[in-house]
């Protein structure tokens, strides 16, 4: 196994640490905002509005993938993607997710849980035409997540919207497929990692109907949020045991590469235009971006 249990980088310091007398607002949104402009400012964070987006299928077969967030506000955080992704399949059948924003140089993260509801088309019509010319020909382009034969086909086709909106005045239509959606947050999480492994974890949620708190561990915040401090970790291995590894690599003109590999199902019989067949039971597919 290859061995890289001696990365480890040193953290914030014992001086340095996060606790409910360091929140700004006593408003997850606004302690949220108060990092995030943080991280945006930061030097060293090019995309602070990137984030892991978690889904599930209905019966529990978890993915995660980065999408950037492109505005909140109390009623949610919004990004915006192809409805006919794995992603919105997943969220058709399981409207619950997770979200994770990691800023490496400050240490920090947050983690939402909630629930996803699709925006109205008329908003993502607006955000759609608010896109450079070349993200709104290269959504258009792709039917993200499926399987296709060839990068080249994809740039065929990309070269083809390219021809016919070459004239500025044209209007590029918002495919019906491609749209907003809004995570409306149950529970925050603002998590800082310290140097000595004993991270500061501060958990906002919604307190339950009814639900009598225990003043020392559950403190009253506003608008019906509570915050906890959570326990760190107790340690312990786990093994991750793969049966798909997605290698994704960004493209200015949205035609990212995504190149899959899955392990062969029991006597699938594949197409060897679509899946190419690798080492020790694996096959390649390369996804729409
Ligand atoms: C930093 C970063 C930002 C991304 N932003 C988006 C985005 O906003 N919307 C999107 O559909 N895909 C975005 N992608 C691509 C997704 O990670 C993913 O490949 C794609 O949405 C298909 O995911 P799915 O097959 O799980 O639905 C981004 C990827 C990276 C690495």
């Amino acid at each position: 196994m290859a061995d890289v249990a001696g990365m480890r980088s040193p953290y914030r310091s014992t001086s340095d640490t996060f606790d409910l007398d360091d929140l700004v607002s006593k408003d997850p949104f606004k302690q949220f905002e108060n990092w995030f402009d943080l991280a945006r400012s930061h030097p060293r964070i090019e995309e602070a509005n990137a984030m892991a987006l978690a889904t599930a299928t209905k019966d529990g077969m978890p993915s995660v993938r980065m999408v950037l967030m492109k505005g909140y506000d109390h009623s949610g955080f919004q990004f915006f993607t192809n409805h006919g992704s794995r992603k919105s399949s997943e969220i058709n059948e399981n409207p619950k997710c997770s979200i994770m924003f990691y800023w490496e140089p400050l240490k920090r993260s947050v983690r939402i849980e909630g629930k996803v509801e699709r925006m109205s088309e008329e908003y993502s019509t607006t955000y759609f035409h608010s896109r450079p010319r070349t993200s709104q020909l290269g959504s258009t382009s792709s039917q993200q997540s499926t399987v296709v034969e060839s990068r080249q086909c994809l740039k065929d086709k990309y070269e083809e919207l390219i021809e016919e909106y070459k004239d500025d005045d044209k209007i590029i239509p918002k495919p019906v497929f491609w749209g907003g959606y809004l995570v409306k947050p149950s529970s925050f999480e603002f998590w800082q990692g310290q140097t000595n492994r004993l991270h500061d974890r501060l958990k906002f949620r919604l307190q339950k109907d009814e639900e009598v708190t225990d003043p020392k561990l559950t403190h009253v915040a506003d608008d019906g949020w509570v915050i906890e401090r959570l326990l760190i970790f107790f340690r312990g291995g786990y093994l991750v045991k793969p049966s798909s590894f997605e290698f994704w690599q960004g493209q200015t003109n949205r035609l990212h590469d995504r190149l899959k590999f899955r392990l062969q199902k029991d006597e699938e019989v594949t197409d060897p235009k679509l899946t190419h067949v690798a080492d020790d039971g694996w096959v390649i597919e390369r996804l729409s971006p």
